[in-house]
């Protein structure tokens, strides 16, 4: 695990136990462990695929389905190798790099500050660097049976181009009419020379990107209106206000065919860095894809009958990035007022894998409580614990974010109730068990 500076961390905790933390509880982990990882590859394990997958599911609601306007997409993750020429992948996608001679390293040319001494000099710590030259990202494989040029095929490195690639099929079968949007989440692959900072940069991930065809009389308004919808999703996640900004881009940054783009950021402990990038894209990708496929992507306006390329305002966030944002966001060792400390992830319930466990107060009592979790686990991922004492039971919750703890005890026979506790406040309500669905329902609910 590298920090950029670890004394630059804004957190009073090391990223190191949020990583174990992630091991330890079955989120994230080194992907083939057993034989020792690779680097820039990560697996989500039980809690982790939950909580990826509520991610997702949110980002679906509010971009595609509460939207009569977005249409949804799940395209192959290889493409058509032409369809990267014309993107410019295969010219362009690259870092600068530098192989140190004597250590072997290669780094990111214009990442050499978080480089580190070089093992292998002696009388020097300083590496001894060959030239710049630049790396194409791209991963490439072969189709078929040959490994010969015409045979090569890239993972995509964005999701984004088959939805210019398919504009015309989803917009003739859904009928839709510019303005209108294509969604697609799944997984892009990048061969960074340095992954680092947890799975912060990775060479296999997951994106959710939103294309927004638009009238090309009609930028800024589209632009301003999709920032303004990502930072409130972003808000409505619980980001801490202090930890989340939107950067534009200078005109320096900006592509060569981008109008405007906006970078938003999250407070990592290694520093701020972009989670989500909101993009103005012009008509470039439209008209490439028609240069390099021949065929026309154009449309016309049937009221004013003028044709035209569609300008394209996107959206993209990495949701391995948020994942780790919210788990950054979240975590929390809070001193206790009788001297131990809690560890705690204070994730918005519409994120936490498990909403609900429910903890019988002895093994005598599982019958009841094994049929309310039974019950529960119809509507909520729902877990059942029954050994080691109740405080303890409750701080295992605490650290994988569950908001709600229903302990059956020896009263709940007689009076028919059980006692909910909250996470963050640690507070404690008695319920009735019959009302316990809709107290879960009143407070889990609210969001999806
Ligand atoms: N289609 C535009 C596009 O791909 P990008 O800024 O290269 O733009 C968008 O990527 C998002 O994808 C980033 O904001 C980030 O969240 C995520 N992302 C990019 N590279 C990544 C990597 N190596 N590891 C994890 N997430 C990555």
């Amino acid at each position: 695990m590298s920090e950029a500076d670890p004394a630059k961390n804004p957190y009073p905790w090391r990223m190191d136990d949020l990583v174990s933390l992630c091991a330890r509880r079955g989120f994230v982990f080194p992907t083939s462990e057993i034989y020792g990882g690779i680097n820039g590859f990560w697996d989500y394990g039980p809690l982790g695929v939950e909580l990826k997958n509520n991610l997702k599911a949110l980002w679906w609601q509010r971009v595609v389905r509460e939207r009569d306007d977005v249409e949804g997409l799940d395209s192959a993750i290889i493409c058509h190798p032409r369809t990267w020429e014309a993107s410019g992948h295969v010219e362009h996608f690259s870092d600068p790099m530098v192989d140190c001679r004597a250590c072997k390293k290669r780094f990111r040319a214009d990442q050499l500050d978080d480089a580190g001494p070089c093992p292998a000099r002696e009388g020097t710590s300083e590496h001894d660097f060959t030239d710049v030259r630049r790396f194409n990202l791209m991963l490439k494989t072969f189709i078929g049976a040959s490994e010969d040029a015409a045979a090569v095929a890239y993972l995509r490195a964005e999701t984004c181009q088959s939805i210019f690639t398919d504009f015309r099929r989803v917009k003739d079968t859904s009928r839709q009419k510019v303005p209108f949007g294509i969604a697609q989440i799944g997984k892009a692959f990048r061969n960074e020379i340095n992954p680092r900072n947890f799975t912060f940069r990775s060479r296999e991930f997951e994106q959710a990107e939103l294309e927004f065809f638009i009238h090309p009389s009609e930028r800024e308004r589209w632009f301003a209106h999709w920032l303004e919808e990502r930072k409130r999703f972003h808000r409505e996640l619980g980001f801490h206000a202090g930890r989340l900004r939107v950067r534009p881009h200078t005109a320096q940054e900006l592509a060569h065919y981008a109008n405007a783009a906006a970078d938003i950021e999250f407070l990592f402990p290694f520093g701020w860095q972009e989670i989500e990038g909101v993009h103005d894209r012009g008509d470039w990708d439209l008209r490439r894809h028609t240069e390099y496929s021949g065929k026309d992507l154009s449309v016309t306006d049937e009221e004013t009958k003028e044709h035209f390329t569609p300008m394209v305002i996107e959206t993209s966030v990495g949701i391995d990035r948020t994942a780790l944002a919210l788990l950054v966001n979240g975590y929390e060792e809070q001193k206790l007022p009788d001297g131990e400390t809690r560890t705690l992830l204070r994730l918005h319930p519409a994120i936490s894998p498990i909403k609900v466990a429910v903890l019988p107060l002895s093994k005598k009592l599982a019958e009841p409580a094994q049929r309310l979790a039974g019950e529960l686990r119809r509507r909520y991922s729902t877990f059942y614990d029954e050994s080691g004492n109740i405080g303890r039971r409750y701080r295992r919750q605490d650290e994988v974010g569950t908001p709600f703890c229903v302990t059956y005890d020896f009263e709940s026979g007689t009076d028919g109730k059980v006692t909910v506790r909250e996470r963050d406040a640690m507070t404690q309500e008695r319920v009735s068990l019959e009302g316990v669905p809709a107290y879960l329902h009143d407070r889990l609910e609210v969001v999806l």
